[in-house]
């Protein structure tokens, strides 16, 4: 079992390019929705909320845990590497590195939480490309609230985005990196706004090829994969949140259809 977690719903944006690859696996996801937004926490915090998460997935049989947030892998994954030394954690990556090798103008825009953005992680990976692009960074402010709200194409969502993706676009940019995994879910808008010559990357489908590779590497996966069974059935998804939950089983629906 492959248990997912987030913030919120973002992570949902990650499962389901999971999914995709591995459509017979069971999955329990968990939305921490009732300590959400994670964004402008302390790092300390989001290392406690890690750690009562984990405890939760691991007590649901999850044998792999994806943090599918990008904010708590920059607060946390080391800290939970050490603290569960038997269990494989993926963690989302900036796509920094796909951007400056695509990028036309030599102007990439990332968008993210300010956590994500201040975190050594997404520093290092920065500091290894900013020689050769310019790196233009905004937060996606009042992004997660939409998301968690479902509010994923309103004049108000609209307006919103258009608030962070402007001064990128003023830069020049022609790639936006979503740094973080709310964000899928407004790419639509993002992209309308950005204009057909941007291009808007997405981690998730390359989190989702090493969340295949790693659990092949410690044998819970065949390697090469076996075909799909192919069913129709839907996915064996366990949803759970620390807060409400209708909007996340909306917009898990939502992502399905999609
Ligand atoms: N979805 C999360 C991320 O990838 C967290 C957003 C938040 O809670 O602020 O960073």
């Amino acid at each position: 079992m492959i248990g997912v977690f987030d913030s919120g719903s973002g992570g949902l944006s990650v499962l389901k390019e999971i999914i995709r690859l591995l459509p017979d696996e069971q999955y329990v996801y968990f939305a921490d929705n009732a300590f959400c937004p994670y964004g402008e926490k302390t790092a300390a915090e989001i290392r406690s909320r890690a750690h009562v998460i984990t405890d939760r997935l691991l007590a649901e049989g999850a044998g792999i845990i994806v943090v599918a947030c990008n904010t708590a892998t920059a607060a946390a994954i080391a800290d939970l590497r050490e603290s569960y030394p038997d269990i494989p954690f993926i963690g989302m990556e900036p796509a920094v590195k796909p951007a400056a090798i695509g990028t036309r103008t030599g102007v990439i825009g990332v968008l993210a939480t300010a956590g994500t953005l201040k975190g050594s992680k997404y520093l290092n990976t920065k500091g290894k490309y900013e020689d050769d692009v310019k790196i233009v960074e905004h937060v996606g402010q009042g992004f997660v609230e939409l998301v968690e709200a479902c509010d994923l194409d309103s004049p108000k969502a609209e307006e919103i985005v258009r608030e962070s993706v402007t001064p990128l676009l003023a830069e020049c940019a022609d790639t936006i990196v979503l740094g973080c995994t709310h964000y899928p879910f407004l790419a639509p808008v993002i992209q309308r706004i950005a204009g057909d010559d941007v291009t808007v990357i997405d981690p998730a489908p390359a989190v989702a090829r090493q969340t295949v590779n790693v659990m092949q590497q410690r044998g819970l996966l065949p390697a090469p994969l076996p075909e799909p069974a192919g069913t129709k059935e839907a996915p064996k998804v366990k949803l759970l949140s620390s807060g409400a939950s209708a909007n996340l089983e909306r917009l898990f629906q939502t992502l399905l259809i999609h």
